[in-house]
């Protein structure tokens, strides 16, 4: 079983998140393969759903942690729960970097997923600086640790995606990340949480995956499934996406 996780950002609007739900919904998916969710705009959330099978789940691109109250903008995880997410990205590198949220932010927003019982998707990943400056395991030791050290899992779900920044695309192709790189780290990653847990976390990989590489990163025993941004916006090359998973589980 692989997680496919389609992450829209702020690519599609109303209508083409709408159209392209219908289109997956369309579809015959193996749901004994595949675990899939998309992520769609909070705007197009209630659309979204209304045209997706059960078995496709949705998820929040970003939450607040404070249930309610006099918090102007914001959409809390409770919110989100309550409109029928699953899942959500939390510590995206996008928020941490383009809106400046910190680690404890991610922290408390973890929380505010866990208390409510949506499932926290936290992505991590180095910088190009960081790769550069060999700070890699540094970087990622810390986001780990900042969200895992005493936070209180039982009888709770998180999930953990790696996303290289440097390899996320922009609308055109980041950097490759080579899977046996993202291998090594993904593996880094699952014994740096045994101290943190000894609950089975799984790991996602994401940064410029597509329908031509997907299937040599979910191959990887490391590698629980793919978290993919831009090329979850195209209707065709996302639903080839899926397939080609799908038939690398056969
Ligand atoms: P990308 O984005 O697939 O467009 O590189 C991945 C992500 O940021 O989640």
């Amino acid at each position: 079983m692989k997680y496919i996780f389609g992450n829209w950002k702020m690519y599609l609007n109303l209508k083409d998140s709408v159209d392209l739900a219908e289109k997956l919904g369309q579809q015959e998916f193996d749901f004994n393969k595949i675990n899939l969710g998309v992520f769609s705009t909070a705007l197009a959330f209630a659309e979204v759903q209304k045209k997706l099978p059960e078995d496709i789940k949705i998820g929040a691109q970003n939450v607040s942690w404070t249930p309610q109250g006099a918090y102007t903008g914001a959409i809390s995880a409770w919110l989100f729960e309550e409109a029928g997410a699953k899942y959500a990205l939390v510590g995206h590198s996008e928020r941490r970097y383009i809106f400046g949220e910190t680690n404890d932010i991610i922290r408390k927003k973890v929380e505010g997923c866990l208390e409510v019982g949506l499932v926290p998707v936290l992505c991590v990943g180095e910088t190009a600086e960081d790769k550069a400056e060999n700070k890699r395991e540094y970087r990622l030791k810390k986001q780990l640790m900042k969200v895992f050290e005493d936070l209180d899992l039982v009888g709770k779900k998180i999930m953990i995606a790696y996303e290289p920044v440097w390899a996320i695309s922009k609308g055109g192709q980041g950097e490759a990340c080579l899977p046996a790189d993202a291998d090594d780290v993904m593996g880094w990653i699952k014994s740096e949480l045994k101290q943190y847990t000894d609950q089975g976390i799984s790991v996602l990989y994401g940064g410029s995956v597509d329908a031509g590489n997907v299937v040599s990163y979910v191959s990887l025993d490391t590698c629980d499934g793919v978290l993919v941004g831009s090329a979850s916006t195209k209707e065709e090359e996302f639903i080839n996406l899926i397939k080609e998973v799908e038939k690398s589980l056969s």
